[in-house]
């Protein structure tokens, strides 16, 4: 039972309890505002450095549609980066100093994209499996008890389900194909299959907010329920490429009325979270010098807006 005597906290604690949405303008506890920067920020972040590895691709990608289709996918996650982005700010903080997080190391981001993406398969397979984590965990999160959140979330949804679906799309292409092209889509099933579990987070016995973040509606669903969901909807979806899932202790369990599947190997994931990852150096600095250099545009823009003021601010007088 949650007890509180503070009525500006209870009152807060009711609104989210009756389903509505807290606002901008609203009062809340400065943990709930803080842990919303921390996620909503993330969750920026992860969108714009999710750019780079299928970014690599646009120029190689097998035919105009397929580059056509890539492009449109790039292009919405930098939205989706500018979208919460704008939702962070409203929390009250300005967006150099989110930048700054991201570049200085102390924000983090999904560890899915410190992966490298080898193959064009590997287009396939990020846009089934990474963008269809996504979607499992951001459909949860068009209700999550911040308004401005909840909200940038329901577009957010709608792009990403085109996205998995251009990913399965060449998937599905690559399986019909020759044995060649079959080949390259189960090494990156095999490559991208356990990163992607990954992407729910930590065990729930081992994730120390969870118990906050759902009694606050941040969180609907545990990192574990999302985990067993994803597995359960993607097993039929290798089916039908006729590819196999790289875990042997994958099997249907009647009484649960779920997959069980086998062990993901932690050690990995800590590392990766830790900046150990294969491409986590690159990453940055990819997104540090795109901040460099963009420098000039920024300074620019700035310089014509007081211009515009001053001019606006003559014509008054
Ligand atoms: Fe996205
Ligand atoms: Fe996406």
């Amino acid at each position: 039972m949650y007890l509180n005597n503070d009525p500006l906290e209870a009152d807060f604690q009711a609104k989210i309890d009756k389903g509505q949405n807290i606002e901008a303008k609203d009062w809340m506890p400065e943990k709930y505002r803080k842990t919303h920067i921390r996620q909503i920020s993330q969750h920026a972040h992860s969108e714009i450095v999710g750019m780079l590895p299928e970014g690599n691709w646009i120029t190689r990608a097998p035919s105009l549609r397929r580059k056509v289709a890539l492009l449109a996918k790039v292009q919405d996650e930098a939205g989706h980066g500018l979208y919460l982005y704008s939702a962070a700010e409203t929390l009250g903080i300005t967006r150099d100093e989110l930048y700054d997080q991201l570049h200085s190391g102390k924000a983090k981001y999904s560890s899915i994209f410190n992966y490298p993406a080898v193959t064009w398969a590997d287009m396939g397979a990020v846009g089934w499996l990474v963008d269809g984590a996504a979607i499992m965990n951001q459909v949860m999160l068009t209700r999550t008890s911040y308004g401005p959140y909840a909200r940038a979330m329901v577009r957010i949804c709608k792009e990403e389900s085109f996205h998995q679906r251009q990913g399965y799309e060449i998937m599905l292409t690559l399986c019909n194909g020759t044995e060649v092209q079959k080949r390259m889509a189960q090494d990156a099933l095999n490559r991208w299959w356990w990163p992607s579990l990954m992407m729910f987070g930590p065990r729930d016995a081992e994730s120390p907010h969870t118990e906050q973040a759902l009694k606050w509606k941040i969180k609907l669903k545990t990192n574990d329920e999302l985990r067993q969901q994803f597995v359960d909807q993607t097993v039929s979806q290798a089916e039908i490429l006729g590819i196999t899932i790289p875990d042997p202790k994958l099997k249907w369990n009647e009484a649960r009325g779920h997959y069980d599947f086998g062990d993901i190997d932690w050690e990995e994931f800590t590392q990766v979270v830790a900046g150990n990852g294969p491409c986590n150096r690159e990453r940055l600095e990819a997104r540090k010098s795109a901040w460099e250099k963009g420098a000039w545009v920024r300074d620019a823009a700035l310089a014509y807006a007081e211009k515009q003021e001053q001019r606006s601010l003559k014509v008054a007088v």
